[in-house]
Formats: C-alpha cells, structure tokens, sequence
C-alpha cells in the first residue's frame, strides 16, 4: 500500500520549466534519447468559481441536487413504468421504426435514472470536489504506521474537502438518488420476467369464440394450411406428409395475430390407423390423420422435423423426440411432458375442422399450467 496522496505541486516545476521532457529532447545530442527526463512538474493550480464565491458554490450544489433529483425521478418512472404503460401499446419511433411503448418507456427512464446520477457525480467533482492536481510517490507495498495514519487523515481531510458534511441537501439528495437507483435493477429482475402467463397457454383459438370475463365458447374451425390460408381436405392428406395448420380465422387476423399463431400452430400428418397405439391418439384422430400442437413441451420452439419413416418429431432446439405413434410421448430430449393433441374430424363438405379445444396448455410447463 502506498501512501496517501498528498499535494506536491508546490514542490514540483510547472509544465513550461525549462527541464520539460519535450525541451530536453529537443536539446539532447542529434539521434540520441536524453540521458533522464526530468519530472515536468504539474500546472499550476486555477481557482474555480466555486472555490472563490460561495454563491457560485451553492449554485453548483443546487445544480448537482437537481441532477441527482433528476436520477430520482427516472427510477420512479421506471417503476410506475411497469404498471402504467400498456404493454400491447406501441409507439413509432423516427429512425427506428415501430417499438414497444413498454420497452421504450422502460429504457428511457433507466437512461434518464443513469444519467442524472452520472451527470450530478461529474459536476459535484467538477464544481465543489477539491481539483488540484496530486501525485502518488511509490513505496514498498506495506505503508508504514505514519502512512497509514496520514492516509486516514487525508481521507478524513478529503472527506471534509468535499463538503458533504456541510451540506446537507447535496449528502442526501446523493443519498436518495444512490439508494433508490438499485429499484431500477430489482424491478428489472422481476418485471423483466414479465407478467404471469396466467391461463392465457390454455386458451388459443382453437377454443372458438371469446365471450369475456375469461370465458369461451367452442365453435368447430377449418384447419387452414399456413401460410396459404386454404382449408384441408381428408384426402389431400397422404401418409408421409405433413401439414403446417392454423385455426380458421387466425391468418386473416389484423391485431394480436403473432401471438394467436404462436399458440394455436398445429402440426397435421397422417398414419396407418394400425401404426397408432395410444387408444386416444386414435379417437381424437380422423382416419389416421393426427393433429398435434407445433410448440415444444420444453421451452417452446417449433417442432418442425417429422421423420415420416419412424414416425417421430423432432425439435431442432434441444433435441426432444416425440413418437407420433404414442400419444407424442417424449422419448429423448429435456421436454417432459407430451405435445398436446388436438382433436378433429371433418365437416359436410370434408374439411378437417377441430372437434373440441386442446385439452390441457400448449407450450413448455409452467407452475400455474394445471393438468
Ligand atoms: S425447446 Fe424443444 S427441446 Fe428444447
């Protein structure tokens, strides 16, 4: 450790002293590194306003205050943030485009949070903190008594130096603002988890018509082929192939559309009936023809990999394997619970169309998921 800094700029030549390095050079033997370079010294010291006027210096406290308050007032919003700004809303932003009104409203007040308490701590430094300039000299690593002890006086000098002690408005606004900025970090942790998902993985479209107060009423929907919107025939589907399914409505939908697909995807293929083991895979299908829920039981990427020959679905993400043949049981990989079936049959006209909602959430498992 070494010894407290102290200020040797009495002691030391000012920049322009005729030893500047700069000067030595220049006189130093043509092709030829000076033998040392001799120490420049440091400038001499300027007052500032705030060191010569005491109003100048109440002012500059102000400033800071206000810029810590400014900190303050970030944090708050930050917070309110979270239970005030809507987060389907959205706000278009020039150079940027469209951006969540959440999002946006989050990080301005967290910039605004940072900034008041970044800029109120470079103009208390600049303004009020002592700005002469100090050197450090090198000594052993342990300091001796005497330095430790002229450190704790320097620090104590320091601290007295900075006026905190004298001024009060400055200590605790610093205060507020340094003990309320870690809100922004704690809410972020928490909120950024974002809302409880509820019974919201329950319900998708395939649940029919949406009557309010979290209620629903079954009405049977087309299968649609994504993206081409078209509804499905029995016939058109083969064994072997595969269909990428949305419910009736859903690619037609203007507001909510990304998370209506999101939950309601279904994946359509179509077996030999003798193939099917599970007796209820069978009953919820149609001829052989099984739907199941596209979005992996793990942590919700798309199962798009159908490996017609062994019957299996694939999830590139993580790797669960799904056995078609069985109820989608999980037969490698992290997922643990089966891809949810939708149940269907087909209308007069032929069409597939589902017969009943999905009967558990689709998506990966969440505490609130029920059976
Ligand atoms: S999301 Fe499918 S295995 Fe991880």
């Amino acid at each position: 450790m070494t010894t407290g800094m102290s200020d040797h700029s009495a002691d030391i030549a000012p920049a322009d002293h005729p030893s500047h390095p700069a000067e030595l050079a220049r006189t130093a033997p043509t092709g030829q590194l000076p033998a040392r370079f001799e120490n420049p010294g440091l400038p001499t010291h300027i007052p500032r306003m705030a060191d010569l006027d005491e109003k100048a210096a109440r002012r500059a406290e102000k400033q800071v205050a206000a810029l810590f308050g400014l900190s303050i007032l970030g944090t708050l919003g930050f917070i309110a943030s979270y239970y005030l700004v809507t987060e389907h809303g959205s706000v278009f932003v020039p150079g940027i485009g469209l951006m969540r009104a959440e999002n946006l409203a989050l990080g301005l007040c967290l910039a605004v949070s940072l900034l008041g308490i970044g800029l109120g701590a470079v103009h208390w430094a600049k303004t009020l903190m002592p700005d002469t300039e100090v050197v450090e000299l090198r000594h052993p690593l342990r300091s001796s008594d005497e330095d430790r002890q002229a450190l704790v006086t320097t620090l104590r000098e320091e601290g007295r130096k900075s006026q905190l002690g004298r001024r009060p408005l400055l200590k605790y606004s610093m205060l507020g603002a340094m003990t309320l900025f870690p809100a922004t970090l704690t809410w972020q942790l928490v909120g950024g988890l974002g809302r409880l998902p509820h019974n919201d993985l329950s319900t998708t479209e395939w649940n029919g018509r949406y009557l309010g107060g979290g209620k629903w009423q079954f009405v049977p929907k087309r299968l649609m082929r994504d993206p081409e919107n078209t509804p499905i025939k029995a016939s058109d589907v083969v064994i072997g192939s595969v269909f990428h399914v949305q419910p009736e409505g859903v690619l037609d939908m203007t507001e909510g559309k990304l998370e209506a697909k999101g939950k309601a995807a279904v994946l359509l293929m179509r077996l030999n009936p003798s193939d099917i083991r599970s007796t209820k895979e069978l009953d919820w299908s149609h001829d052989g023809i099984v739907a199941y829920s596209k979005i992996c039981t793990h942590v919700g990427c798309p199962v798009g990999l159908y490996e017609h020959q062994t019957h299996h679905l694939l999830c590139p993400c993580h790797q669960s394997t799904f056995d078609v043949t069985n109820d989608c049981h999980v037969i490698f990989g992290p997922a643990n619970r089966p891809l949810p079936q939708l149940k269907i049959t087909v209308d007069s006209e032929g069409y597939l169309i589902s017969a009943q909602p999905f009967e558990e959430a689709v998506g990966p498992s969440f505490w609130e998921r029920g059976s």
